[in-house]
C-alpha cells in the first residue's frame, strides 16, 4: 500500500493537474483562498451530487432547500451565534501578529517575531463576517454571511413540513457556502474562511433521540466508504460535556488522519429542540408540531450530521493518492502516481485518445468522445505520446482511457486501458458505452 502524501505532495499535484489553484494568484493570491480549476469543480460537484442522490433522493424521510446566504440578523441572535461564536484571540503587542489563544503556548516566545512575554490577554473574536444590505452602513442594515447552513432549516422548518407533507421522522438538507472569519485558517482547504458545508437537521420526537443518534452516525460511516476515504484513517471522537456547542447535549466528531495530523472531518450532533425553541421565542412563531396521526403535540428535536464539502475532498485526494512501480516499454519500470478515485466521484469518466493527430483518426475519436460525453465526463486529448498520455490519466485519477488507433478505421475496434490494473483490451467501438456502464 502507498505512503501518507505529504501536504505538499497534494497542493503540488493539486495545482499542476488543475484541481485546485490558489485564489487572486495573478495579484499576490489572497490568505487561505483557493480557486477549484476544471477538475476540482468535477471532482467536488460529483461529490455534491453523490451526497444530495444518496441522502436526499434515495430516501423517503428526506427533502432539500436552497436558502439565502444572508438572512434576517435576529436568526443569530436567536441561534446564539452573535453572542457565543467566538474564539479565542491574543495579538504579540510586538509584532501585532494574532493566533488562536487555544492554538499557542503564550508563555513562549511569539511565533513570529520571536519576542517573548508580549502577547495580549485573551480577547472573544466573533467568527461572523458582516457586512450590510443596501447603501447605508449603520448598525439597522447589519447583516451576516450565514456562519452554518444548518439555520435556514430550522427557519424554514414550518413552510417545508406544511408544504412536503412530510411526517417526523423526517430530515431537511441543503448545500451551500458558510463564512466564518477563523483567526487561524491553514492546511490547504481544510479551514479557509469560506467553504461548503453537506447539512442535515433531521427531526425527531422528544424522546428516542439516541436511536436516531446511533443510526446516523452509521449512515455517515457508510456515505465515507461509498466516497472513497480511507476508513483505516477515520477516527470517533466523543466531544467531552466541557467543549460542547452550546446547542448540542451530545456531538461525535468523526476525524480523519490527514498529513498534518488527527482533525475534524464531520461532526454528528444531537441540538435537542434548542434551535426550534429559540426561533419560536424570537420570531414569535409556533413552533408546535402536530402529529398528523397521533395528534401529539411537540416542539421537534433534531439530531444533526455536518459534512464539509472541502475536508471531504481533501480526504478524498489524500486516500486515492497512490504511487506504483510501473513497467515501461522497454522493460525498465517507473513510478507511476495514479489517484484512485471511485469512478463515479473521477473528474473524468473516460479519456478518449487517438494515437495521431491524422483527421480520419480524429474523426473517429471525436465521434467517440461527443457520444460518451452524453452521458458521463469526458478528456479528449491528442498531444504528446501515448505514454506520457497515460500517465496523466492515472495522475488525474480517469478510471478509462480508450485508444483510436489506424487498426480502428478498418476493424471498428479501439483499446480500451484500466487505470488500476493497466490491462488493455480491444473492443468494438459501439459496446464502449455498455463496457463503462457495466463497471459505473
Ligand atoms: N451546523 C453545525 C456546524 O456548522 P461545525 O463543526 O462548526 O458544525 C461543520 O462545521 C463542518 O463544516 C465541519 O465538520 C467541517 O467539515 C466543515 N468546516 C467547519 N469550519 C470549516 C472551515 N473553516 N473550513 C473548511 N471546512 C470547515
Amino acid at each position: 500500500m502507498s505512503e501518507m502524501p505529504t501536504m505538499d505532495t497534494i497542493v503540488n499535484l493539486a495545482k499542476r493537474r488543475g484541481f485546485i489553484f490558489p485564489g487572486s494568484e495573478i495579484y499576490g493570491g489572497l490568505a487561505n483562498s483557493w480557486d477549484y480549476g476544471p477538475l476540482g469543480v468535477e471532482l467536488k460537484n460529483n461529490i455534491k451530487r453523490l451526497w444530495w442522490k444518496h441522502f436526499v433522493h434515495a430516501r423517503l424521510d428526506m427533502v432539500g432547500i436552497d436558502a439565502a446566504l444572508m438572512m434576517n440578523p435576529r436568526v443569530w441572535e436567536a441561534s446564539g451565534h452573535v453572542e457565543t461564536f467566538h474564539d479565542p484571540l491574543v495579538e504579540c503587542k510586538s509584532c501585532h501578529a494574532r493566533f488562536r489563544a487555544d492554538h499557542v503556548d503564550t508563555a513562549k516566545p511569539c511565533q513570529n517575531c520571536g519576542k517573548k512575554g508580549t502577547f495580549t490577554d485573551p480577547a472573544n473574536f466573533n467568527l461572523m463576517f458582516k457586512t450590510h444590505l443596501g447603501p447605508k452602513q449603520e448598525d439597522a442594515t447589519t447583516v451576516y454571511l450565514r456562519p452554518e447552513t444548518a439555520q435556514a432549516m430550522f427557519v424554514d422548518f414550518l413552510n417545508v413540513a406544511q408544504t412536503s407533507r412530510r411526517r417526523i421522522p423526517f430530515g431537511i438538507a441543503q448545500v451551500g457556502k458558510a463564512f466564518r472569519n477563523e483567526i487561524a485558517p491553514g492546511n490547504f482547504i481544510f479551514r479557509t474562511r469560506e467553504f461548503e458545508q453537506m447539512e442535515i437537521e433531521y427531526f425527531i420526537p422528544p424522546k428516542g433521540w439516541e436511536e436516531h443518534f446511533e443510526t446516523w452516525l452509521k449512515a455517515m460511516h457508510n456515505w465515507i466508504k461509498l466516497c472513497g476515504i480511507k476508513t483505516e484513517l477515520i477516527h470517533e471522537f466523543e466531544v467531552p460535556k466541557d467543549e460542547l456547542a452550546h446547542y448540542s447535549k451530545r456531538t461525535v466528531d468523526i476525524q480523519f488522519d490527514f498529513p498534518f495530523g488527527q482533525e475534524e472531518l464531520y461532526g454528528l450532533a444531537y441540538r435537542t429542540d434548542f434551535d426550534l425553541k429559540r426561533h419560536a421565542e424570537f420570531s414569535g412563531k409556533d413552533m408546535t408540531y402536530t402529529d398528523p396521526i397521533s395528534n401529539e403535540k411537540y416542539i421537534p428535536h433534531v439530531v444533526e450530521p455536518t459534512f464539509g464539502v472541502d475536508r471531504t475532498l481533501l480526504a478524498l485526494l489524500v486516500s486515492a493518492y497512490t504511487e506504483e512501480d510501473a513497467p515501461t516499454a522497454s522493460g525498465d519500470s517507473e513510478k507511476r502516481i495514479v489517484m484512485k478515485f471511485p469512478p463515479y466521484l473521477a473528474p473524468y469518466q473516460v479519456a478518449v485518445l487517438p494515437l495521431s493527430k491524422k483527421p480520419e483518426l480524429e474523426e473517429v475519436a471525436r465521434k467517440l468522445a461527443l457520444d460518451l460525453a452524453q452521458k458521463w465526463s469526458v478528456d479528449y486529448d491528442v498531444t504528446q505520446s501515448i505514454g506520457r498520455r497515460y500517465r496523466r490519466q492515472d495522475e488525474i485519477g480517469t478510471p478509462w482511457c480508450v485508444t483510436v488507433d489506424f487498426d480502428s478505421l478498418n476493424d471498428n475496434q479501439a483499446t480500451i486501458r484500466d487505470r488500476d490494473t493497466m490491462k488493455q483490451e480491444r473492443i468494438a467501438i459501439q459496446d464502449i458505452p455498455q463496457y463503462i456502464q457495466e463497471k459505473l
